[in-house]
């Protein structure tokens, strides 16, 4: 567990995911939300920032092709935004990558969803493509990434290396 400030970063096993569905609920919609609320009880690894005891926040956190770590979903609870509680659960997941050996971790967002951009950038994630990743990873093993990841058209995809 980590604590900054106020907000404290807590492992939640699959058995209590269900208490963070409200914040998807006003985090997504369409499509979005009823492929998160599924990841949310499938993925490997999901993290909440709690403030007093209360979910504010959550990550949820899958290894791709061995050594590249996923960020699926990230969201934060509307009355909570902008006030570092997202940057604070992007960093966690960071150090947890790279504490399991990772090496670099992908992210993919909506081309016009400007306030997850700005997210990924402040934690130094830059824009990548498919020809990018595939000299670097094989096309093969770069489609075998993007059929995990789901990308859709409309979403571009984030890298940073972190070894
Ligand atoms: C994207 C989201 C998670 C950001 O959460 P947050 O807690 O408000 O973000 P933070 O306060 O930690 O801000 C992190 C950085 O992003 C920037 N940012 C956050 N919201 C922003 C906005 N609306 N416009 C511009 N920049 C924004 C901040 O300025 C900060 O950058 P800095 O450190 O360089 O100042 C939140 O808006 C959200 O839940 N959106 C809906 C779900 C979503 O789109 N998730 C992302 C795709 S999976």
């Amino acid at each position: 567990m980590t604590a900054q400030d106020h907000i404290t970063i807590v492992d939640v096993p699959a058995r209590k995911r269900r208490d963070l569905e409200w914040i998807l609920e006003e985090s997504f919609e369409g499509w979005y939300l009823m492929h998160s609320r599924r990841t949310l009880r499938d993925v490997e690894v999901v993290r909440a920032a709690m403030s007093s005891g209360k979910p504010v926040g959550l990550v949820m956190l899958k290894t791709l092709e061995g050594s590249v770590g996923y960020v699926y979903y990230i969201a934060v609870a509307k009355a909570e935004r902008k006030k570092g509680i997202a940057k604070q659960l992007l960093a966690d997941a960071l150090r947890l990558f790279k504490a399991s050996k990772m090496e670099e971790v992908l992210a993919s967002v909506e081309e016009d969803n400007k306030p997850s951009e700005a997210l990924f950038a402040s934690e130094g994630f830059t824009r990548t493509s498919f020809g990018q990743l595939s000299r670097l990873h094989g096309s093969l093993h770069t489609l075998n990434m993007y059929r995990i990841m789901t990308v859709v058209p409309g979403e571009v995809l984030l890298r940073k290396a972190i070894a």
